[in-house]
């Protein structure tokens, strides 16, 4: 067991013949000094094409861990253009052939692991823990997206009068645009691409600036799976770029995740064009919270919390941000958590011991940072980790911390990194509570922590949040089993991992035919 709080049977199942040591070995990358560099450039039609390059670095060290060529505006349309060409033989090839690459394109993700866990690593920052749970959870993507186009896009006949035939088809809807996120730079970018590609879309994928090498990765494996090149372009670049695949005319679909404001703006873009109604899939964050009553086993609770907000250094949309303590046990639980979050190994995320490497890049522990420094002017810091030892003084690290605040409505923003809020509440002020947490409008992950039935099913019916963990971790959905994605400012749906996904990247086509 390599992580505390982590579940029998999470994460990878290695072979017989390798050992966890191998994996490590494997996931060691040479110095992009001593070997050639690995490169991610704009790929349209398997064509890599030339524009602004610049470094990868690593939020471990700041080693250069590789190049990335940017898109511009020219390569933008070009691959908005080969995307528009290419759908149409896609989208006429058999279901169960753009299946089956899909089912190829896992195999290979498995086969692959060694760089591709280097890469999680080197370039995304994760712990070994979580490199083999997000390539775990790439390779379910791929093969649940695989089984549930065969069962949820197959022509469906449907009841009519005699001398009628009438059927339902699904199809592509055209050029998909997928703009995915850092934190899970090898799960997401390719759950959204194998979703979209299976529904017989034309895809431009567009990976987060700070994770370009896995994606490019991951696209080399899904084109080697038998996706055409005409069908899978790749857009390395920012902001700018993903605003230039929103606005192209020819774009049918898209499929976001990241923060709610980037969802608003793309909803509005698509709005304000011209052209055909464009649908968005946005899955944003969440300012996610867990009650804890005074029923809670202490142990379990502590456990639970410090997977929950510490794991991948607090930078899952599942994280929990707000412990709601009930007032009654909160003294010694806070003791407890304090102390549990004091064994915590903070520093370079290839050692296996390590338990909290470092955060994505220095903007996002400049933010961190900031707003610790906030709390602690307002005398707010319960506990941070730097007190108790020194960070590594190479890399984007953030102390773990616990801060207290009065109400739960007080935590107006998703905090993305290691820090935990703890408000605590009296068991008079239940309901209050509720209308406090639902004050943020968020409505991604919920925990709770209560042996009394009926109070986790008054907060899961008040605030009806879209994964709702009792007595657990409130992390690491698992593809299939626990559908991942909530409502309000956390998503439009449907759910990642989720029966209704895969469909929604079609367009129905109800065919009536007198026979
Ligand atoms: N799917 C991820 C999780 O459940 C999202 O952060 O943890």
């Amino acid at each position: 067991d390599i992580h505390p709080g982590r579940r029998a049977g999470e994460g990878i199942e290695l072979g017989h013949a390798e050992s966890l040591a191998a994996v490590v070995a494997a996931s060691r990358l040479p110095d992009a000094r001593d070997a050639p560099p690995l490169v991610a450039a704009p790929l349209v039609d398997g064509v890599a094409l030339p524009g602004h390059v610049r470094d990868v670095v690593s939020p471990i060290d700041g080693a250069v861990v590789g190049r990335v060529t940017e898109a511009d505006a020219a390569i933008v349309t070009a691959a908005m253009a080969a995307a528009a060409a290419g759908f149409a033989g896609w989208d006429a090839t058999a279901l169960q052939t753009r299946a089956a690459a899909l089912l190829r394109a896992a195999d290979l993700i498995e086969e692959d692991r060694g760089p591709l866990i280097a890469l999680l690593q080197a370039e995304g920052g994760k712990t070994l823990d979580d490199a083999l749970a997000e390539l775990r959870e790439a390779v379910d993507l791929c093969r649940y997206y695989a089984l549930e186009a065969r069962r949820t896009l197959s022509p469906e006949p449907l009841p009519g009068p005699t001398g009628e035939s009438n059927v339902l088809r699904r199809r592509g809807r055209g050029v998909v645009a997928c703009i995915s996120p850092w934190n899970f730079p090898l799960a997401i970018f390719t759950g959204q691409v194998a979703a979209a590609l299976v529904a017989g879309n034309a895809v431009v994928a567009k990976p987060a600036e700070q994770t370009p090498l896995v994606a490019a990765h991951a696209v080399r494996l899904l084109h080697a799976a038998g996706i055409p090149l005409t069908a899978l372009h790749l857009l390395p670049g920012d902001g700018d770029v993903g605003a230039l695949m929103v606005a192209d005319a020819r774009l049918a679909g898209v499929a976001f995740t990241g923060s709610t404001a980037v969802a608003r703006s793309i909803a509005q873009d698509l709005a304000a064009r011209d052209g055909p109604l464009v649908p968005l899939i946005a899955e944003t964050g969440g300012i996610n919270a867990m009650i804890a009553d005074a029923t809670a086993l202490p142990e379990q609770l502590v456990d639970d919390v410090i997977t929950s907000a510490f794991r991948s250094a607090g930078q899952r949309c599942s994280a929990l941000r707000l412990l709601c303590v009930q007032e009654d046990v909160a003294e010694p639980v806070i003791t407890m958590l304090v102390g549990a979050a004091k064994e915590l190994a903070i520093g370079d995320p290839r050692s296996p011991a390590t338990h909290v490497g470092p955060v994505i890049d220095a903007d996002a522990q400049d933010r961190l940072l900031a707003w610790l420094d906030r709390a602690e002017e307002q005398g707010r810091v319960l506990w941070r980790a730097d007190e108790d030892r020194p960070l590594p003084d190479r890399g984007t690290f953030v102390p773990p911390a616990v801060i207290a605040l009065d109400r739960a409505s007080d935590l107006r923003e998703e905090v993305f990194g290691p820090v935990l809020h703890v408000v605590r509440w009296r068991a008079d002020g239940f309901d209050d509570l509720l209308e406090d947490i639902a004050r943020n409008g968020t409505r991604l992950t919920l925990g709770i922590h209560s042996r009394i039935g009926a109070t986790a099913e008054r907060a899961i019916a008040r605030l009806g949040h879209g994964n709702v963990y009792v007595n657990r971790n409130m992390i690491g959905a698992v593809v299939g089993t626990q559908p991942f994605g909530g409502s309000g400012l956390s998503g439009t749906g449907p759910k990642a991992g989720g029966p209704d996904y895969v469909r929604r990247f079609a367009v129905e086509q109800t065919v009536t035919i007198n026979t």
